[in-house]
């Protein structure tokens, strides 16, 4: 069994911050029936509608063996992996990627690497897909094409651009340097791919995007750079066991959603800052920002009720923005909750050489190890927000591997789909993010019907004043 990752919210309590600013347990106990029903909600709805990616770390053996086939075959013939694809077609993979290979993987030679070089390509700025193919050799190169719509744009145009190439480039067999993940029924993906005959791996059709890397859109990619993604899916599905109980404080994602729902709805706390403090895991705020936000972020209750809810998740790492953004944090509103992630075993230790005795205030860190300092760091900051009055809790990773990743995916999506319950909101649509690809479709000038009336719309926009033009 691997060791768990632990919540610790001792420092957002008004016990030790104060009752000015903290929750107190009494607010948290207060919320225990709406907390019950938002679990069986969510308990109730395994599986089905949006809420298929609650049964990924039990219905997969035999993707998981293909994925696994697919894998090794890419592993044995391809130089380098490449995904195209964005939003949760793109943050699991490399908040995965980061976590679990080595920071500087595409640098190690290939001895060292044991995979293809790995790039995930979630823009479509022209400049970036021109560096692209300035550092890869198409010819030995694998395409992942990530999309569960099968359609957005800035995926398609990359896979017209990079289909053309191959084409040029490789030739009749162009085929096979593409695999593609997508809904089995909707979308053009799936009829392109049945058309070119590529390698297939389906996205359920109950799992949204961002719900989605523990279903074949990450664990493909995983698993092409080694990662054991069997682990990956035992630690989901410990997180689960874990989170098995309707009262909140035996239930560590129901007291999480509890807790972030009293400060956004009773403290008026709408910021989440999302500080790892372990250059790994710092992509995997990323991935919670794009859960967090495009979940939670709404304006319309489940029963039409006009609403604006929803919390803006920031990224921060620790140390880095400590000397960046901690000002801010520790003095300016009181708006926020500052989550750390913090690791007690890192995968290296790295001592700091003794020297400059004539300095004390240098000396002093030599004998010690960044280990040391990253934690005392840490330990600084979190000493310093509860100091002023600031809220902030810890996840603690005691180390990084396959099953603590897997328990942290699991858990902040269980703590999204009940925040989503307490909020009475859909958690699982996003309407803002389809308006504006419309509107983008209409200015380029895609003649469907909804976007021709768009275009007709969007001429009634107020026209920009040369005055506040500078
Ligand atoms: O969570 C979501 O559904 C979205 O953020 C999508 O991940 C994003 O828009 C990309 O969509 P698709 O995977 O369909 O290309």
């Amino acid at each position: 069994m691997g060791k768990e990752i632990k919540m610790d919210v001792n420092h957002l309590m008004a016990d030790m911050v104060g009752y000015q600013y903290g929750i107190s347990k009494d607010m948290v106990d207060g919320k225990a029936h709406q907390a019950k029903m938002a679990w069986q909600a969510v308990n109730k709805a395994r599986g089905t509608g949006w809420l298929g990616w609650t049964e990924l770390p039990y219905n997969q053996d035999e993707i998981v063996e293909d994925i696994l086939e697919t894998a090794a075959k890419v592993r044995e013939r391809f130089s380098t992996f490449v995904i195209l694809g964005i939003g949760g077609s793109a943050l699991g993979p490399i908040a995965v990627h980061q976590a679990l290979k080595h920071l500087h993987y595409n640098d190690l030679n290939d001895d060292k690497r044991g995979g293809p070089r790995f790039y995930v390509e979630d823009n479509i700025d022209p400049e970036r897909m021109k560096a692209l193919l300035d550092v890869i050799d198409i010819k030995t190169t694998c395409f992942n094409i990530i999309t569960k719509s099968g359609g957005t744009a800035e995926t398609m145009s990359q896979y017209l651009i990079i289909s053309d190439l191959l084409k040029k480039e490789v030739g009749e067999n162009w085929h096979d340097h593409i695999i593609a993940t997508t809904d089995k029924e909707k979308g053009n993906l799936i009829k392109l791919a049945k058309k070119e005959g590529f390698k297939l791996f389906y996205v359920p059709s109950s799992v949204g995007g961002r719900f989605s890397e523990l279903s074949p859109v990450g664990l493909l990619p995983a698993a092409v750079c080694g990662i054991d993604i069997k682990a990956m899916l035992e630690g989901a599905k410990a997180m689960d066991k874990r989170c098995k109980d309707d009262e909140v404080w035996k239930n560590p994602a129901l007291l999480q959603a509890v807790i972030q729902y009293i400060a956004m709805e009773e403290l008026g706390i709408n910021i989440q800052v999302m500080m790892p403090y372990a250059d790994s895991l710092k992509y995997m705020a990323d991935w919670f920002c794009q859960l967090w936000a495009e979940s939670l972020g709404k304006n319309v209750s489940r029963k039409g009720m006009a609403l604006n809810v929803g919390q803006t998740p920031v990224k921060s790492l620790g140390v880095t923005d400590q000397h960046s953004q901690l000002q801010l944090y520790t003095e300016g509103p009181y708006d926020k909750i500052i989550t750390f992630l913090r690791v007690e075993n890192f995968r290296a230790t790295t001592p700091i050489a003794h020297g400059c005795e004539e300095f004390p205030d240098v000396a002093f860190l030599g004998g010690k190890t960044l280990n040391q300092l990253i934690e005392a760091e840490y330990q600084g900051t979190q000493y310093a927000l509860l100091r002023a009055g600031r809220m902030s809790q810890t996840i603690t990773f005691p180390e990084v591997n396959e099953h603590t990743i897997g328990q942290f995916l699991y858990f902040y999506e269980l703590v999204t789909a009940y925040t989503g319950e307490l909020l009475d909101i859909d958690a699982f649509n996003q309407p803002g993010v389809e308006e504006s690809k419309i509107a983008s479709y209409a200015v380029l000038g895609n003649k469907g019907e909804k976007y021709l009336s768009k275009q007709n719309e969007m001429k009634n926009q107020p026209s920009s004043k040369d005055e506040y033009i500078l």
